[in-house]
């Protein structure tokens, strides 16, 4: 059983998914089912008693609504008022109220409910991220013995800044009810285990980067070149480079700093003005929290102020798309950039660096600029690493990617290639599912 806030479930009369999380986690599952709960996105009335239901194959898709009040105090409140930007070492922008902690714990105790009763005893039980911490606990409340663990898919911050969250014990004595809890990379397991050591949680803790399914990217970005959309780009780039950056409009992005950096790239090298063009796709989200449209503001005054420095009848330097994008055109579009920008100040993995490795011809390749403060650095050791507080330190790694001769670019490329293919999707899903077996099953020797 899979618990996520998001569930990437199907609409209904979609064909099944050709790859991704869902499609890993079914295979890692072998021939048992896949049941996988979570928030169905909507505001609305189908509550924990009486959930939506898909079934797909062997996925059964159960999605609960949130009422609107919880929503405000779950979703936008706690999990993403508080913990994101504390998971993200941002304290000045925590925003911390008891009843948002409460409703948070609310919610978590309404999903266990629902989730008790349709657990089989012999059903593995995984649960994701940071809004769903305290759900394993309320499980072992309501009597569930299963083998239980969690996966926290953004970063973990040193114990010095947890100590900011009031009421930390309350949330973080919850992983106790876990046999295993899997973080994106050591760093972030060793800050975990010193602040659940500290209070005096026990509980195994281990690395498990998250992948990607390469082949299907790949296969996406090859058939995109011949689609409409990705073709009418290539055509309105003409000869011109594409620096491409993909996220979600959030601060942890560090899009400001992004867009400063090539500010500068075309200040200080007028021989690249026009010969450049910079996507950045930010679709917008969690618009509810006042940061975020915050930051919307600024970056859409930035976007203006480069377009009018720069930009010219013939040349718009910059094009700042808020919309969401298909998978398959954004995997088109990284075949069609020689440079993927991704520059966050903090991220858990970043899980479009892997895709756009996945993405490139290995005879052509792009290159990819990639702060050292995502997940993904650890890794993709072939990426030209910048400092993302530094646009100075951008605008360098841009000026060398964008000159990079050939033979260097496939060197790079081939060393991220064999580094994305050797922790995919799949693997993560094994690797996670393999430990906790052997987790939950010391757990019950140790019991009997
Ligand atoms: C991050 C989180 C996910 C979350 C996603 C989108 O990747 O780790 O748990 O689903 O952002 O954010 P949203 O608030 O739209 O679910």
């Amino acid at each position: 059983m899979i618990v996520s806030n998001r569930v990437p479930a199907p609409r209904r009369g979609a064909k099944p998914e050709a790859g991704g999380l869902a499609v890993a986690l079914t295979d890692a599952l072998g021939r048992g089912e896949v049941l996988w709960f979570g928030w169905s996105g909507e505001i609305g009335s189908a509550t924990a008693e009486r959930p939506r239901e898909i079934v797909r194959g062997r996925t059964r898709w159960v999605t609960v609504d949130l009422s609107a009040e919880d929503y405000a105090l779950y979703y936008a409140g706690f999990a993403n008022a508080t913990l994101w930007p504390l998971f993200h070492y941002r304290l000045g922008l925590v925003s911390f109220q008891r009843e948002q902690l409460e409703g948070y714990l609310r919610v978590n105790e309404r999903f266990a409910r629902a989730l008790a009763p349709l657990l089989r005893p012999d059903d593995r039980i995984w649960i994701h991220d940071y809004h769903l911490i305290p759900l394993g606990r309320a499980l072992r409340r309501l009597g569930v013995g299963n083998p239980a663990g969690f996966f926290l898919h953004v970063p973990f911050p040193p114990p010095a800044v947890v100590a900011a969250l009031p009421r930390g014990e309350l949330l973080f004595g919850a992983f106790q009810a876990y046999d295993l809890v899997g973080v994106q990379t050591a760093t972030d397991a060793a800050h975990l285990e010193a602040v659940l050591a500290a209070i005096g949680v026990r509980v195994p803790v281990a690395p498990f980067p998250v992948g990607i399914d390469p082949a299907t990217v790949a296969r996406l970005a090859i058939r995109a070149q011949g689609e409409q959309q990705v073709a009418g780009i290539a055509r309105t780039l003409g000869s011109r480079l594409l620096v491409l950056g993909v996220d979600r409009l959030d601060y942890s992005k560090g899009l400001p700093h992004r867009f400063e950096g090539y500010a500068r790239l075309l200040r200080r090298a007028p021989d690249l003005r026009k010969r450049v063009t910079f996507l950045q796709l930010a679709p917008v989200g969690r618009a509810e929290v006042a940061e975020y449209r915050a930051l919307k503001r600024e970056l859409d005054e930035l976007a203006g102020r480069i377009n009018g420095e720069f930009g010219d009848i013939d040349w718009v330097p910059l094009r700042w798309v808020n919309r969401a994008v298909p998978r398959a055109v954004v995997a088109g579009l990284c075949r069609l950039a020689r440079v993927g920008l991704v520059t966050p100040l903090r991220d858990g993995m970043n899980l479009f660096a892997k895709e756009f490795v996945a993405a490139q011809d290995p005879e052509d390749p792009g290159v990819l600029v990639l702060s050292c403060f995502a997940g993904a650095a650890f890794e993709l050791e072939g990426a030209v690493l910048v400092n993302p507080h530094d646009p100075q330190e951008i605008a360098e790694a841009l000026a060398s990617a964008l000159a990079m001769p050939l033979e260097e670019r496939k060197a790079r490329h081939a060393r991220d290639r064999a580094a994305v293919e050797l922790r995919c999707a799949r693997s993560w899903a094994q690797g996670f599912l393999a430990a906790l077996e052997a987790a939950a099953a010391a757990r019950f020797a140790a019991a009997a």
